[in-house]
């Protein structure tokens, strides 16, 4: 098999904040192969963005810094790659799509212009051939009369539209790596499928490996090859997708399948996992997930777990993985 064309290794970021210097990603280990869908997943504040924004190196510094680890990208480390290096590498190797489209677009100008400054840019291609790019891109992520939309200014497209033109602004360059940052979130449930499902087929035609940030497992279920759960800023669970949803190896991740609205855990009532997650600041001993587990006892509170592979590619961060019994989706 091929390398990973994106292979994160102990990755460590501190941000300085009134409570002095904390860690939000703490060793994370991550890799994504060619033509691979990653699903990054896990609740608000565990570090999926952060970790997302280092493989770009657009972590804002100050407050935050990358105080260890490497990001290998088709074999060169961008941590220390120089920021010229780093700019090609950004749009033309590697494309982001955020959450909200308007992080990416500008609504001074055209979504043709912006589209245009892009490849002309990262391709060097003239004027003409720009435009006739951006609007092949529009055309390629299903916006109608692309040659007339290309005159258009964000404003006049709809929410899912200006997703899609994100997406496309993304796509121009033909990256071999996009990240998509929770990039349905915002949009109603209708045109959150349309763009999933516009991503999926687009990222099989392209062959671009994926790295899909998202709150939603079922999202999971429906892009995702392989899957890395995090919790407090550290991945607990590493699984091919079947395997997550069937077998899942850690308390955190049968406590996010059961809360599941779509999913649920055959015969039983949703629940939600109790209290919330740890405050950088304020990490518990241990394992970090320890407050929150059914499972926890003496040992969890002290001894802190290492992500452990128990065999075909899945791994876990539990102390008392063998002595407990999950039960995955139905
Ligand atoms: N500029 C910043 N200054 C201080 N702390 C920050 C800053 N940006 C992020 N953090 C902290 O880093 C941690 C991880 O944040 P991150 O945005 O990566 O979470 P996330 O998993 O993407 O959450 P969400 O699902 O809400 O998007 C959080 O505790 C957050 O408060
Ligand atoms: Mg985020």
């Amino acid at each position: 098999m091929a390398g990973p064309l994106l292979d994160i290794e102990g990755l460590n970021v501190d941000f300085l904040t009134d409570q002095g210097w904390v860690t939000v990603v703490r060793d994370v280990s991550l890799s994504v192969a060619p033509g691979e869908t990653v699903g990054l997943v896990g609740e608000s504040g565990s570090g999926k963005t952060i970790t997302s924004l280092s493989v770009m190196r657009l972590v804002p510094d100050p407050p935050g810094r990358i105080t260890g680890g490497s990001i290998r990208f088709d074999g060169r480390d961008l941590l220390t790659l120089p920021e010229r290096a780093m700019r090609q590498v950004r749009g033309n190797d590697i494309a982001m799509v955020f959450q909200e489209s308007m992080t990416s677009l500008n609504p001074a100008f055209t979504i043709g212009d912006q589209i245009a400054e892009a490849v002309r840019h990262h391709l060097g291609l003239g004027r003409r051939a720009a435009v006739d790019r951006a609007v092949e891109v529009l055309d390629l992520v299903g916006i109608p009369a692309p040659r007339d939309r290309v005159d258009h200014y964000p404003h006049e497209f709809s929410g899912g539209m200006r997703q899609r033109a994100a997406i496309a602004m993304a796509l121009a360059c033909e990256p071999r790596l996009l990240i998509a940052d929770e990039p349905t979130t915002a949009l109603d449930v209708t045109v959150q499928a349309q763009v999933l499902e516009l991503l999926r087929s687009l990222q099989q035609r392209l062959g671009m490996a994926m790295l899909f940030i998202t709150h939603n497992l079922g999202v999971v279920a429906d892009v995702c090859d392989r899957v890395s759960v995090m919790y407090a800023g550290q991945v607990v669970e590493v699984a091919d997708v079947v395997d997550l949803f069937e077998a899942p190896a850690h308390p955190y991740t049968e406590g996010l399948l059961r809360s599941m609205p779509q999913l649920g855990v055959r015969g039983e009532p949703l629940a939600t996992i109790p209290g919330n997650p740890p405050l950088p600041w304020a990490m518990p001993e241990g394992c970090r997930f320890h407050p929150r587990c059914p499972y926890a006892t003496d040992a969890c509170r002290s001894g802190a777990p290492a992500l452990t592979e128990r065999g075909g590619g899945h791994f876990s961060r539990c102390l008392r993985l063998a002595e407990i019994e999950l039960t995955g989706a139905v």
